[in-house]
């Protein structure tokens, strides 16, 4: 029998991740990639000293109260952590870790690719010429809204925040966004810091989410708020579907109060929205933010390492709770 801790990691990883996982644990595997249940999970959580899961697994309240005690530690494969009930973990005495900064370019790309499609319409155009449906081109056609020069509202000037303003320099935006607390100035980026999400709004042609899912930001683009937003606007997702009121954004894009909108993450996951796909002026991916090789090598090197640094008596640098 092996001395190692044992590691269950809940989905199918990089296979550099899976490997040096099997070289320092006795690891427990999911070759066939199927989401677990509550009940499952709880079941699992018996036969192993670590869970390392993704955005898929839920550890609500009643699976945390439910864990073996074997269970020590969950370090995830993912920076967002609102599938965990971090209180009720933390009371468990369970140690919760997460994978921030590797994943900040990534994301940050795909918020590009979304403003961009949007913006010019990259979905309806893609979908057009595949039909074979482009029987004609005329000067009017298809024309879409140019970025360059415009506002650009940042909600959450954290990591990836930050790499998305970065990134997108080169389009020449204006650039306005909302955190809880001002950027120090060498940070900022001459961008112009509003005291709240309401009071940016209004200076955006573009607005881009990057804040973390939590009961203060659920729904925080309903119609009340889209209503403040120049008409026209962009809406950007990369973050969290809960922070958009579904219904609110599809009133918004067929009233062309909103031009358009680019969207990674939706309230149901996996599936997204049938009435957001019914709408031409959204361009929409399955949530792959951090889907690159070389992000997904890094969100598992980072998992493990919180790991390591747990078994081997150190404090993990991702520690949540
Ligand atoms: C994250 O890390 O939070 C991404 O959404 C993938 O889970």
């Amino acid at each position: 029998m092996s001395d190692k801790p044992v590691l269950w990691i809940t989905r199918k990883l990089s296979p550099a991740t899976e490997a040096r996982a099997a070289r320092d644990y006795d690891v427990r595997l999911n070759p066939e990639d199927r989401v677990y249940s509550g009940d499952e999970i709880v079941a699992m959580s018996s036969e192993v000293d670590a869970i390392l899961p993704c955005h898929s697994e839920i550890f609500s309240a009643d699976v945390a109260s439910r864990l073996s005690d074997r269970v020590k530690i969950i370090a995830n494969h993912s920076v967002g952590v609102d599938h965990c009930d971090l209180a009720a973990l933390k009371a468990r005495g369970i140690v919760v870790t997460n994978t921030p900064d590797v994943l900040s370019q990534a994301t940050a790309e795909i918020a590009t690719l979304l403003m961009l499609a949007a913006a010019r319409r990259a979905g309806e155009g893609d979908r057009l010429v595949r039909s074979g449906q482009w029987t004609s081109w005329s000067p009017s056609f298809m024309v879409g809204t140019q970025l360059t020069g415009k506002r650009l509202g940042i909600v959450g000037m954290g990591r990836v925040g930050l790499a998305f303003a970065h990134m997108v320099k080169g389009f020449d935006m204006e650039l306005h966004y909302y955190n809880r607390r001002r950027l120090p100035p060498e940070k900022e980026m001459n961008g112009v810091y509003h005291e709240t999400v309401e009071q940016l709004l209004g200076h955006c042609d573009v607005v881009s989410l990057h804040c973390p899912a939590s009961p203060a930001t659920l729904n925080l683009m309903n119609s009340a708020r889209l209503s403040l937003l120049p008409d026209g606007a962009i809406l950007v997702n990369t973050a969290r579907g809960s922070l958009v009121n579904e219904a609110a954004l599809i009133d918004a894009l067929k009233s062309g109060k909103l031009a358009a909108a680019g969207l990674d993450v939706f309230q149901r996951e996996p599936g997204g929205n049938p009435e957001l796909s019914k709408l031409d002026n959204v361009f929409m991916l399955p949530h792959i933010g951090s889907a690159t090789r070389e992000t997904r090598d890094a969100m598992g090197f980072r998992a493990l390492d919180n790991l390591d640094a747990f078994f081997s008596g150190h404090e993990p640098s991702d520690r949540l709770v």
